[in-house]
């Protein structure tokens, strides 16, 4: 019989795996779980002003559909960025509801059914869905490490991707600045092989920029996507992140380029955009006043994740300690690498079962090498010291036996 049910949704009846069931097993007895992992910034202490803004006000009361987002919030955005050097005319500005539903409309405005992007790996787990649903195939191009120099991009294994039968639906290139899990901003030298890249490909460049405030170190070299000209380029960014806010749904695509090639994209951006109208009036008519709170937002964040990154560095790296924490200039994720006694999804079980911490293995991200688990920068620093001696723990009972 005909499947009443689309290929695109099939993820949504896959079984989750051993672990995931054990978690929920979990929960559902009401087992108190230390969360390592935890980035949800709402649900790890931070405080803030009581009232974020009202509802009750009559600019509330009007709606006003514009698809690109109202005026008001992108000229705010826009302003936003000009203070940072990093200029986008508001007209550039596309608001939605987050910087998923972002990267559903650019698959939507580059993609056909069967094409295919190109995507970090380790990298962001959510890709997989939201290509999938847009019946969009994703080609990974790998990130390597290495000990005295952090995370570096293959731009060569990016060529022989695209070189392939697949390779040759590749429409656009991902990159994550500094990419989730491995905390790398682009560098100088990759960013001109990604641009040349794009241009000699004729490839749409994508870059989420959602961690890019968040550098563990001032020093670290960043530069940012936002008005790049040589190329057709959308950087992707929103509250969910840069004001620890993704209850309020509002995200953002800016878009730059080639003058030709950017008039087209914002036409055909704008009927999707006009076709969602995603973005609530509320938080859009509240967004000059939200972003006036970033910097003490990110302040206090940066002061936790560094402090939170130092404190697993020294309890991890200990002399004689077998983990290794691994080298990361900014975001929310410090990636761990254990020793290999074990699979990862059985450390993790046991990490369930004998300490009651949820820690996101290695496989999650499409590590595919060695023992590593991604531990949240920014849980309260009592709770990664505490967590993260646990954590030790067990490993040194399981390396005694
Ligand atoms: C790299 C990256 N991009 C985007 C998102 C999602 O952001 P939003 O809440 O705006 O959809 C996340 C969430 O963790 C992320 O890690």
């Amino acid at each position: 019989m005909r499947d009443l049910f689309s290929k695109r949704s099939i993820a949504g009846e896959v079984e989750p795996n051993e672990l995931a069931r054990l978690r929920e097993r979990l929960s559902a007895v009401g087992w108190p779980l230390k969360d390592l992992s935890q980035s949800n910034p709402t649900q790890v202490g931070l405080v803030r002003a009581a009232a974020l803004f009202s509802l009750d006000s009559p600019e509330n009361s009007i709606y006003n559909p514009e698809p690109r987002g109202l005026l008001r919030a992108r000229a705010a955005l826009s302003e936003h960025f000009a203070h940072k050097h990093r200029n986008i005319s508001p007209d550039n500005l596309f608001l939605c509801a987050s910087t998923s539903e972002g990267y559903s409309w650019l698959f939507k405005l580059l993609c056909d059914a069967g094409d295919a992007v190109l995507i970090p790996k380790p990298g962001y787990p959510l890709f997989e869905h939201l290509a999938a649903l847009e019946e969009v195939h994703t080609l990974a191009y790998p990130l390597e490490y290495a000990h005295a120099s952090g995370w570096h991009i293959d731009v060569a294994a990016m060529e022989a991707t695209l070189a392939s039968e697949l390779g040759k639906r590749v429409k656009a290139l991902i990159v994550i600045n500094p990419n989730n899990p491995t905390g790398s901003y682009v560098r100088k030298k990759e960013r001109e092989a990604i641009l040349e890249l794009c241009e000699r490909r004729g490839l749409a460049l994508v870059a989420d920029e959602v961690f890019f405030d968040f550098p563990l170190d001032e020093a670290v070299e960043r530069h940012s996507f936002i008005g790049e000209e040589r190329v057709l380029t959308f950087v992707l960014d929103g509250l969910s992140k840069r004001l620890g806010m993704p209850q309020m749904k509002l995200g953002w695509i800016a878009v730059s380029g080639p003058s030709r090639e950017v008039a087209r994209a914002k036409k055909r951006l704008e009927l999707i955009a006009d076709t969602f109208l995603s973005a609530g009036t509320p938080v859009m008519n509240a967004l000059s006043s939200l972003l006036a709170q970033e910097s003490v937002f990110v302040d206090s964040l940066l002061g936790r994740i560094r402090e939170n990154y130092s404190i697993y560095r020294s309890i991890l790296e200990e002399p004689g300690s077998p983990h290794r924490v691994l080298a990361c200039q900014g975001g929310w994720t410090a990636l761990i690498e254990s020793p290999a006694i074990l699979e990862e999804e059985k450390i993790a079980a046991l990490l369930l079962q004998q300490k009651s911490i949820a820690a996101q293995p290695g496989f999650f991200f499409d590590i595919e090498r060695g023992v590593h688990f991604a531990f949240s920068l920014i849980i309260p620093p009592q709770w990664a010291s505490a967590w993260s001696r646990e954590y030790r723990e067990l490993f040194d009972a399981l390396l005694a036996q």
